[in-house]
């Protein structure tokens, strides 16, 4: 009989540490998520696996550690003796990341090296494959569209700078150790279990409660940003595919098209049945509720950031020659399938 696979994925609480978890459990391996410690447990994405049948808790654990602490990721790597590491966590939020670019550097650039030198110092560097969560926020002000594997980083954040060196520290560990360590360069990736606060999440919930007159308005930044959204459910196979592998590389994982903001924004609030005309520009455009008058977008120059990426799109092919991987999700159904969790959330 085979050996069960071991899984440790830090940042399992997230949306797609959750897609991971399930995904790795259907495949049958035994997965540890590490958890930081919070006033209120934050296990709703967890819920179908961690208050789940009794046999698939007998397969999934939950450790409390945090990826600023050494001690605590080395602990629970030595403990769980994994086959694979996915190191999701991170604060994931680029705007955010102006605000936090210290705690940012320390989360998202030095968690990743905190994973790999556990690894290599407790000597599993033959045992244990590493996949780093690497963005498309470090192509920032890209330099060529759509952007692929080779295409140079110019980042734009706290965040872009934290995850190249990231990125870089993974593909040194690489080389210097022989090491099973590649990354993901995966472009957005969205779903209903998306952060509320990033830019589709903070539409499709405002679209609901505009309509059941919870809220008058919605206040967006820069309408015209373009970003490749895919669907996270997909995207977390393409970790997986990408440490079945014989040899380590990374890989650029995206749909290959790519909408604004304000696309998205008039999708979702047609599920509704509301069409948008917009009147104005720059900071004073609006979007009306064509039906009834009603202001129902406006612009809060807060939301604009200090630096901005503009445009984003990927160029997944090497993901799909060489890892059987391509989207099937693409802008319209990624909507569509989001509003349609939305409308069943009575809280909204
Ligand atoms: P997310 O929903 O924000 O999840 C982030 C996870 O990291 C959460 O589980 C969070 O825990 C955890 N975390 C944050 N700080 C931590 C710390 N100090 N110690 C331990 N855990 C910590 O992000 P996501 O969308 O799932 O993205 C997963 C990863 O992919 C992130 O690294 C992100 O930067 C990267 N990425 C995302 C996208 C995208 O479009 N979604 C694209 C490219 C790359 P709590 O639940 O306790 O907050
Ligand atoms: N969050 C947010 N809120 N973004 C807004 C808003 C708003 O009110 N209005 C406009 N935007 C614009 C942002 O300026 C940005 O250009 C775009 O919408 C997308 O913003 P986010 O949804 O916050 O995502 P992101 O592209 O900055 O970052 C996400 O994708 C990266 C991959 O490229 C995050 O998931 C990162 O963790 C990930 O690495």
């Amino acid at each position: 009989m085979e050996k069960t696979k071991i899984a440790l994925i830090t940042g399992c609480t997230g949306q797609d540490g959750s897609y991971l978890a399930e995904f790795l459990l259907k495949k049958g391996y035994e997965v540890h998520g590490i958890r930081r410690r919070s006033s209120i447990a934050k296990l709703d994405r967890l819920s179908r696996i961690h208050y789940g049948p009794h046999a698939e808790r007998n397969k999934f654990f939950l450790h409390y550690g945090d990826i600023t602490d050494s001690a605590s990721i080395t602990q629970i790597t030595k403990r769980v003796k994994p086959d694979e590491v996915y190191n999701l966590a991170a604060q994931s939020h680029v705007r955010v990341s102006f605000d936090t670019p210290e705690y940012t550097a320390n989360t998202d650039a030095l968690g990743p090296l905190r994973v790999l030198e556990a690894i290599r110092t407790l000597g599993f560097v033959r045992k244990t494959k590493f996949y780093q969560a690497s963005t498309s926020e470090m192509f920032g002000n890209p330099l060529e569209s759509p952007q692929h594997e080779n295409t140079p980083f110019f980042p734009r954040s706290p965040y872009g700078i934290a995850k190249l060196y990231a990125h870089l520290i993974t593909a040194n560990y690489r080389e210097a150790y022989n090491m099973f360590a590649c990354s993901g360069i995966l472009f957005n990736h969205e779903s209903p279990r998306r952060g509320e606060s990033f830019v589709t999440r903070k539409i499709t919930q405002a679209a609901i409660r505009i309509v059941r007159r919870k809220q008058d308005k919605l206040y967006l930044g820069n309408l015209y940003a373009k970003r490749d959204w895919g669907y996270a459910k997909e995207y977390v196979e393409a970790m997986w595919l990408m440490l079945q592998q014989k040899k380590p590389k990374d890989y650029v994982i995206a749909t290959g098209e790519n909408h604004t903001v304000k696309e998205f924004a008039e999708l979702a609030f047609r599920v509704l049945d509301i069409d948008i005309e917009w009147q104005g520009q720059g900071i004073s455009e609006k979007g009306i509720n064509k039906k009834n008058g009603k202001i129902i977008v406006e612009i809060d120059p807060y939301y604009f950031r200090p630096t901005e990426v503009e445009n984003l799109v990927g160029n997944a092919s090497m993901a799909k020659k060489e890892l059987g991987w391509a989207p099937k999700t693409k802008f319209q159904k990624l909507v569509n399938l989001i509003m349609a969790e939305e409308v069943k959330n009575k809280d909204l």
